[in-house]
């Protein structure tokens, strides 16, 4: 081999879809188990005719469209082949070779991969005890180097939630020149009010960016389409480095789709947020594990020395989690049956009764149907819809 190959990416892994049986039951990438909502699936079919064009490089529709769906100007959104390609964007625009970039950590694990492509340095900042974000141990990390501070709400993997008054005091003390990136993929699985949404959070504040994704809760990872909000300079410089024609017809189409059947969007949020707290955390806190209270589609077990064989032993029981070397197990929430088979392996791995009799006791309910017809009233699931609608009255 005589090509130069830069000697920093050895340190880099390789993209792989490392073991992942086709047979398993997949809880390891938080995807939703229901798929495409049915408007997206009509719309990637008739755009699938015209493929042989090439697709508009600007988005115009769909950036309009996102531009009304969180109540912002066209000027200030743009949209990316994934919200992973909008991260390494945003680290391009920024950061120069030995500027520096700052993240929790435990947290999207792509964030030090993004940095160091582009050759700058990498500051994680242990979670706390609790499985948050430290925001004052971010702030303590900032230096005169630091370009771009990664803060991921609710955070990925340990599923925890930054609230608006801790976040808006951080990003107060955070200098106008650092960009404070607020990635929110899992937006839609949040409840507590109390969570800001960073589109509101951004006005006013230049040196904000909220990246989102279809990936999560519109059930369209496979098309690979994400969007960032932010001031116009930011978005102009991502235009600038991103690839033209990377976010491809079949991609914008299904967006546009998926962004007006808010309806069908917040039910599916509430199934898989119900499944959450009614079912799989207590189940797993019946039976002795720790689990973070979660505003996600997963939840975190931060198992330490005993993740990985926790997590070889869901596999050897069909079911694939995620594990984090020496830190936890990430399992995403699935259809009941995929939530049951996993809960049924967390219990056995620690020798406890299997969950599914200890909850349904004697009165042999089938708690699927019974909990995914009926809706409880209450702040959750109006939550859920406010999120999916995107209230626009939150100062
Ligand atoms: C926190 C976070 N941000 C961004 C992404 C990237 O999403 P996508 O590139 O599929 O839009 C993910 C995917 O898992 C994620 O967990």
């Amino acid at each position: 081999m005589t090509v130069h190959i830069r000697g920093d990416l050895a340190a880099l892994q390789c993209t792989s879809d490392g073991e992942r049986p086709v047979a398993a039951i997949r809880l390891d990438r938080n995807e939703l188990p229901d798929g495409p909502l049915p408007h997206a699936v009509a719309a990637i079919r008739s755009a699938a005719e015209a493929v042989h064009r090439y697709p508009d490089p600007t988005a115009a529709a769909l950036v309009d469209r996102i531009a009304r769906h969180v109540g912002t100007t066209a000027d200030r959104v743009t949209v990316g082949c994934g919200s992973a390609n909008l991260c390494q964007h945003l680290v391009q625009a920024t950061c120069d070779p030995d500027d520096e970039v700052v993240f929790g950590w435990p947290s999207f694990e792509l964030y030090p991969a993004v940095a160091r492509v582009v050759g700058a340095r990498s500051r994680p900042v242990p979670t706390t005890a609790g499985h948050g974000l430290d925001l004052d141990g971010l702030l303590a990390a900032i230096t005169r180097r630091t370009r771009l501070i990664f803060l991921c709400n609710p955070n990925n993997p340990t599923g925890t939630a930054v609230h608006r008054a801790e976040l808006t005091r951080f990003l107060d003390n955070v200098p106008e020149s650092v960009l404070v990136v607020l990635d929110e993929a899992y937006r839609e699985f949040v409840t507590d009010s109390d969570v800001p949404d960073g589109a509101h959070l951004l006005q006013g504040r230049d040196n904000v960016a909220v990246l989102r994704t279809f990936s999560k809760a519109y059930g369209l990872a496979g098309m690979r389409i994400g969007y960032a909000i932010a001031a116009p300079e930011v978005i102009t410089a991502l235009r600038r480095v991103g690839v033209p024609f990377s976010v491809n017809s079949l991609a914008q189409r299904a967006a546009i789709a998926s962004l007006d059947a808010g309806d069908e969007l917040a039910a599916r949020c509430r199934n898989i947020i119900l499944e959450r707290d009614d079912w799989v955390r207590p189940t797993l806190l019946a039976v002795g594990l720790e689990v973070p209270e979660s505003h996600t589609n997963f939840l975190w077990l931060p198992l330490g020395q005993r993740t990985v064989p926790f997590r070889d032993h869901c596999l050897r029981h069909g079911v694939l989690v995620r594990g984090f070397a020496a830190a936890g197990v990430r399992v995403s929430i699935g259809e009941p049956q995929e939530n049951d088979a996993f809960l049924a392996a967390a219990a056995s791995f620690l020798r406890a009764p299997a969950p599914a009799a200890v909850a349904r006791g004697d009165d042999n309910r089938d708690r699927g149907a019974v909990r995914r017809t009926d809706l409880p009233p209450g702040r959750a699931v109006a939550n859920v819809a406010a999120n999916a609608q995107h209230d626009k009255s939150e100062g």
